[in-house]
């Protein structure tokens, strides 16, 4: 059994929506188990974060999915903060070899949401970690990767209905991130 764990932030619920779609599509690959990881403000104390529980649920995982929305064009701090912490992780190696991914959600179409696909990738390759990208093309009557984004899933929150948003093409696309890290995490699994 491979596990996937998807960690993320979300303040205002859209960036949870994507994480559950993600989620969907990691759970449909046989074979894997997941994990549906929040990151919460309540573990910040003195602005470090501090869940031991947590980081040992993702040194047993085979994969990690990294999720925040754009905020001032990177990351929201709470991400940061928990991605702070994984500096032990950095120095022993534990996550060395897991697969990597991310997903971020913001307002507008660009956003400046490229900025925090690559924090994630950065932070990837700095725990030596496997990254894995969205090869899906645009050109395809469902909306898939309809932002055009290789690097990672980019959701868009600001031209829907709050309460619906991110929109259900940008769901799929999230679905299919989390299928194709799932099935890298279970062919490479140790
Ligand atoms: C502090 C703050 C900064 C933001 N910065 C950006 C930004 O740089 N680009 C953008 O398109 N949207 C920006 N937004 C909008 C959020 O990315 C958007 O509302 C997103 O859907 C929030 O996700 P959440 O519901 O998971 O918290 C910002 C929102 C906040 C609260």
């Amino acid at each position: 059994m491979a596990t996937v764990s998807i960690i993320y932030f979300s303040g205002t619920g859209h960036t949870t929506k994507l994480a559950e779609a993600v989620q969907k599509g990691a759970a449909s690959v046989a074979g894997v188990k997941t994990n549906l990881i929040a990151i919460s403000g309540d573990d910040i104390i003195k602005g470090r974060y501090q869940n031991d529980a947590v980081l040992a649920q993702i040194d047993a995982s085979d994969a990690v999915i990294f999720g925040s929305p754009t905020y001032m064009g990177g990351p929201a701090a709470q991400f940061k903060a928990f991605a702070d912490a994984t500096g032990g992780k950095w120095y022993t190696g534990a996550w060395r070899d897991k697969v990597a991914a991310g997903f971020t959600v913001s307002n507008g179409p660009s956003g400046d949401k490229l900025s925090t696909l690559h924090y994630f990738f950065t932070l990837a390759m700095q725990l030596g970690m496997i990254w894995i990208g969205l090869p899906e093309l645009p050109m395809n009557d469902k909306g898939i990767n309809r932002l055009s984004s290789y690097s990672g899933v980019m959701a868009q929150a600001g031209q829907e209905d709050p309460a619906v948003a991110p929109n259900a093409a940008d769901k799929l696309t999230g679905e299919l991130l989390g299928q194709r890290v799932a099935t890298y995490a279970v062919k490479l699994q140790k």
